[in-house]
């Protein structure tokens, strides 16, 4: 059974990391809210996959998975327009991630990049785990059970969408029978992502503790942006400086206009303005593009079961089409859920 939409259809999820940053928006979120416009969209909180490295303490979790719907749909993401769920609440996604567990071979995921790079790294938690060696399984279940076209992501999960292709061929090489396929292989979008450095020039990320959120209020961008790091080279007011090598300068390449960003430019590099001054008009971009989204969040704010019914609709919507495609699954692989009698007999 294909896809009986004219358009293509895209899922993504997001793990369930509590309220969103500016890091988040522009990384991805902003991409969704363009993509739901033009295609058959899909969009999760991913909150098992959250599981796979915070096992320990679950007492935040749903709390966080609501945040992240809520910044979602303060974004635009529009439950008219896409279809809005959380993963846990789709349990067929566990029913396909075991399936598919018995089919990938380990070498596959022992090679995958993010896990090498995650267990050096994080040295904190245990992550010799089961779960989080098989997590870019559940990932392909998540993305094969909808028949996903297309997989907005970043750079780092360009390797899971890869895996998700081979495990899908494997697959079919094993139980299509005499279907062409029983999964059509995703295709990653490569979402470009523009260099967003935190308030400490490093990259922004909430393990950094050096973020913007979507729902910091004025007064605390303005704080923030305040204390962010500039061009080191300018040390006196009358030092000029390299908007180039400066977070600030980042920013406004991303969030200003045309005018700002020749002021920047040109007021910088002859020592024209204050770095005070320059981080003024950063704020008020950012301001300009929160401003909204803060407006749109007030109403979910004020009644939260809007956003909850959003989540179940959104829910069942996903159940139905996932349990269409494990039909399938069981099918091929000689397991459906009908009589069959036995062989030799009549019956
Ligand atoms: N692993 C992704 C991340 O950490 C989140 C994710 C889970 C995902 N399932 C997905 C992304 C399916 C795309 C498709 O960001
Ligand atoms: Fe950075 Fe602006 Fe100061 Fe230049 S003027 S160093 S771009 S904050």
């Amino acid at each position: 059974m294909g896809n009986p939409s004219s358009k293509k259809r895209v899922l993504s999820g997001m793990r369930s990391t509590g309220k969103l940053h500016l890091g988040n928006y522009v990384g991805a979120l902003e991409n969704w809210v363009r993509m739901q416009e033009q295609y058959e969209c899909f969009f999760f909180v991913a909150d098992w996959h959250a599981l796979t490295t915070d096992y320990a303490d679950t007492s935040r979790i749903k709390e966080n998975s609501v945040e992240v719907l809520l910044d979602w749909l303060a974004a635009g993401l529009d439950p008219e327009k896409c279809v809005m769920f959380i993963q846990s609440h789709v349990p067929s996604h566990a029913e396909l991630h075991l399936l598919l567990s018995m089919i990938t071979p380990l070498g596959w995921l022992e090679r995958v990049p993010t896990y090498k790079e995650q267990r050096e790294n994080i040295k904190e938690k245990d992550l010799g785990t089961y779960g989080f060696l098989g997590y870019p399984v559940l990932q392909s279940a998540d993305i094969l059970i909808y028949k996903a076209d297309f997989v907005p992501v970043g750079e780092d999960q360009v390797a899971h969408v890869e895996l998700t292709r081979e495990i899908a061929r494997r697959f079919n090489g094993f139980y299509a029978g005499k279907r062409a396929y029983v999964f059509p292989e995703p295709q990653s979008l490569l979402t470009p992502t523009p260099k967003l450095p935190g308030t400490d020039g490093r990259k922004m990320s909430k393990s950094y503790g050096n973020t913007i959120l979507l729902t910091d209020p004025e007064p605390t961008i303005r704080l923030k942006l305040k204390t962010m790091v500039t061009d080191p080279a300018r040390v006196r007011r009358t030092d000029p400086g390299n908007p180039d090598v400066c977070p600030v300068g980042d920013l406004h390449k991303i969030f200003s206009d045309k005018e700002t960003m020749a002021k920047v430019n040109e007021g910088c590099r002859s020592a024209g303005i204050g770095c005070i001054e320059c981080k003024g008009w950063a704020a008020d971009a950012l301001v300009k593009i929160l401003n909204p989204m803060q407006e749109r969040r007030k109403k979910y704010e004020e009644n939260p079961r809007l956003a909850w019914d959003i989540l179940e609709a959104g829910s069942a919507r996903a159940q139905k089409i996932s349990g269409a495609t494990m039909d399938e699954v069981r099918d091929s692989m000689g397991m459906s859920l009908n009589y069959e009698p036995p062989r030799g007999s009549s019956k």
